[in-house]
């Protein structure tokens, strides 16, 4: 999805529209879109392939929410995480519960924090803990991927960014999720280029908002990153986001978890013995552990087996393993 300009209203299914790149498009309205509200002038949402209108960004409408809306609610619980418990714990603490009992830290004579960084490497389930927590509260939640705050929506990142939090705010309670926040979180020592100011415009507005609502808002924003070291210190200061939540590469008990959970759908053959696959010597993440697991069912299929064997999941890391290694400069991770 990209943002233009509505420069004129043909008829009730066609408009003229212009973009930041500079062409004006004749273009179809959909039907979904409210007519009333579209005026010459508005900037509106355009599909990403035809340009057609899909919708209106306009000061006084809610797109963000009609955008966040398009995403599903949510289907991953606590159930579906393997090992994690002090991190689910901490997010607990420092999210869930200040949004159901606020009462409980006003009488403890406690602030609870505005919101939570989760950090790890890529593949420790981060994303997954957090869409978990918006399925256990009934607050509203609203997803933003970093990059896409960038690249989407060309220019209007800190629009986007003021949008979001008031969205929130209105729709309160809610939990506000910027994932892979490292596209606008990244230290800058060089903002010359256009697109690098307007990354860093993003990110001050960003800072902006955190600092203009209260901790005791019922608005909590988590945030996601597999790089915390560049990060801008300013952006995880005290007062802003002060709980930090270390996501690490799992241990043989918790990968034996892993391993247990993502196999429970799948009908395996008598040989399979898990145990032989907690690897002692490598690096694997909980997204390795799901990859394997798929993997190993897809070649089962391929041969038309409705049971995965042992052999399966044998070539299933290996293959796995392969790819990771292959991915990295070091080949190192054996
Ligand atoms: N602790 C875990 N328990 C169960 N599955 C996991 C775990 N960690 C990762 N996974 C699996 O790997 C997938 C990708 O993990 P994700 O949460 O996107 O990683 P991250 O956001 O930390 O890069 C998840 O959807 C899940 O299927
Ligand atoms: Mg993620």
């Amino acid at each position: 999805m990209g943002v233009g300009n509505l420069e004129e209203i043909i008829d009730d299914d066609h408009a003229i529209v212009s973009t930041a790149m500079g062409p004006e498009y004749y273009v179809n309205i959909m039907s979904f879109v409210d007519k009333d509200e579209l005026e010459p002038g508005c900037s509106v949402f355009l599909h990403n392939k035809d340009y057609s209108v899909v919708g209106i960004l306009a000061e006084d409408s809610d797109p963000m929410v009609n955008v966040m809306k398009l995403e599903k609610a949510p289907q991953e619980t606590y159930a579906d995480i393997g090992g994690l418990e002090q991190q689910i714990q901490e997010i607990k603490e420092s999210v869930e519960l200040p949004l159901t009992h606020p009462e409980l830290y006003e009488e403890m004579g406690i602030k609870p924090p505005k919101g939570v960084i989760l950090y790890g490497p890529p593949g420790t389930g981060k994303t997954l803990l957090a869409k978990a927590v918006a399925n256990q509260t009934s607050a509203t939640f609203l997803r933003v991927v970093g990059s896409e705050l960038i690249q989407k929506y060309l220019g209007e990142g800190p629009k986007l960014v003021r949008e979001l939090f008031r969205v929130a705010q209105e729709n309160s309670p809610s939990i506000v999720f910027i994932d892979e926040i490292d596209a606008i979180g990244t230290k800058r020592y060089d903002a010359n280029s256009g697109g690098e100011r307007e990354i860093q415009r993003t990110m001050l507005e960003l800072l902006n908002q955190l600092d203009g609502f209260d901790a005791q808002a019922d608005v909590k924003v988590i945030m996601a990153t597999n790089r915390i070291e560049t990060l801008d210190p300013a952006l995880i200061r005290p007062g802003r986001i002060d709980r930090k939540i270390e996501f690490p590469l799992p241990d043989i008990k918790t990968k034996r978890r892993i391993f247990g959970i993502h196999t429970s759908r799948m009908s395996l053959s008598d040989d399979v013995d898990i145990e032989d696959l907690i690897p002692t010597k490598n690096d694997l993440s909980g997204a390795d552990v799901k990859a394997i697991c798929t993997e190993a069912g897809l070649l089962a299929l391929r041969e038309r087996r409705m049971r995965v064997s042992m052999e399966d999941f044998r070539q299933a890391k290996e293959k796995v393993l392969y790819q990771k290694t292959e991915g990295t400069p070091e080949g190192l991770y054996l």
